[in-house]
């Protein structure tokens, strides 16, 4: 008997269909329900694409009224979560505190015990819009515990991406700075079949609940190889320090085999669809932080790794420094990721029960042959 093909990773697989997004490399796009991401990022708030994710469509201005209306009424972190994230030391990963919050966020909602009650898919949208308005008042929140300072109440006045910048930093900064955590908050919502998402479809598909479906995929996106490598990227930066110094950390890093965060992808082998435009709003974030000395350590690197490698940078690569010159701590990158993709696991989750087949593959043993206990 022939021994069946190893697909390691997965690497190539088609294992089911989707009609969320598509990721095509040959064009570079990326399109959510058939809109390019490029214009979703131009056009719409953050609130619009989550609706579209979830719905298909983007909302009428009555809906997006309605539903703008339900989230800021559901930002307020509940006591019980606040004290369960208390019980985690400042100085946890904020991924593991995330993590810790929404597999508590499960352990609190009596619905999930009423008949039908995982699968009920009205429960599951307002789960779905619950947990949006939640990750930006937790993350905020472990952020500003890391750094010891006085916890900020939400404003009903401000948008999501407004409020978050709020939450996080005690004041709303500049228009280009809230435009440009907008336009990363849509470009990393969604991307079909990547190991965070999988990761969730493989929970929903025993038929268990949404928040354990998002619990697993905070844990999945926590990797480097994943969601990790914005966090990874400027642990980088930190490490190289200066463009001129680039080349030479470039060398000796490869040098020891190590995978340079940030560059990259399973699917995008001619470069990330997503990379232009978040490249876009790094520069002008450069610009208004005075940070040039940034945006050439990341040209450089990026040149470099080209010349070396010619391997290009995927989203992580410019959304880190977006997030530094934000004034975000580095260890809260992936916790940023997490919020805006909340959206995309959600939407795959909904898929996922509705028209559902245990996720189960194959494997070929190469073990021990069969033997026995003397
Ligand atoms: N640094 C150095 N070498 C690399 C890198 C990298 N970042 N990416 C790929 N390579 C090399 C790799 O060593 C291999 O070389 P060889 O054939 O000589 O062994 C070749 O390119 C193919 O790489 P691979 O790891 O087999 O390709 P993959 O499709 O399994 O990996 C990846 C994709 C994203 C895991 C990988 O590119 C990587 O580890 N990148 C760094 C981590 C990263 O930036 N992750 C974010 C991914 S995208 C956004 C997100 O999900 O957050």
């Amino acid at each position: 008997m022939t021994d069946p093909e190893i697909h390691k990773g997965l690497a190539g697989v088609v294992v089911d269909t989707t009609n969320i997004s598509s990721v095509n490399p040959q064009t570079n796009s990326l399109l959510y329900r058939g809109y390019p991401v490029q214009e979703l990022a131009a056009k719409c708030s953050f609130e619009e694409v989550a609706w579209l994710l979830w719905h298909g469509e983007l909302p009428t201005p009555e809906e997006l009224a309605d539903f703008q209306k339900l989230e800021r009424g559901l930002r307020r972190m509940d006591d019980r979560t606040r004290r369960a994230l208390d019980d985690i030391p400042a100085s946890a990963h904020p991924m593991d505190a995330l993590r810790t919050a929404v597999s508590q966020l499960g352990g609190m909602d009596p619905t999930l015990e009423q008949p039908n009650g995982i699968l009920d898919p009205e429960l599951n949208l307002s789960r779905a819009v619950y947990l949006f308005a939640q990750l930006p008042t937790i993350v905020a929140y472990i952020q500003r515990r890391r750094r010891g300072l006085e916890i900020v109440e939400s404003r009903d006045d401000l948008d999501y991406a407004e409020n978050f910048l709020w939450l996080t930093f005690g004041e709303v900064p500049d228009d280009v700075v809230v435009d440009a955590f907008r336009v990363s908050l849509v470009l990393y919502a969604e991307h079909s079949f990547n190991a965070s998402t999988f990761t969730a479809r493989v929970i929903a598909s025993t038929l268990s609940d949404v928040y354990s479906a998002v619990t697993g995929a905070i844990g999945a996106l926590k990797g480097p190889l994943h969601g990790g490598a914005n966090e990874a990227v400027m642990h980088a930066f930190d490490e190289i320090g200066s463009a001129d110094r680039a080349e030479a950390w470039l060398d000796d890093a490869l040098a020891e085999k190590r995978k340079i965060m940030g560059f990259g992808h399973r699917v995008y082998k001619n470069g990330d669809s997503r990379v232009p435009t978040m490249r876009a709003s790094l520069e002008t974030l450069a610009e208004h932080y005075d940070r040039q000395d940034l945006l050439d350590l990341y040209n450089a690197l990026e040149q470099a790794m080209g010349d070396r490698k010619n391997i290009k940078p995927n989203l992580d690569y410019p959304s880190g420094p977006a997030y530094n010159l934000m004034g975000f701590d580095t260890e809260t990158f992936t916790p940023l990721f997490a919020a805006a993709r909340v959206t995309g696991w959600t939407a795959h989750i909904f898929e996922q029960y509705a028209a559902n087949s245990l996720i189960r593959p194959l494997s070929l043993y190469t073990g021990p042959a069969e033997r026995h206990l003397s």
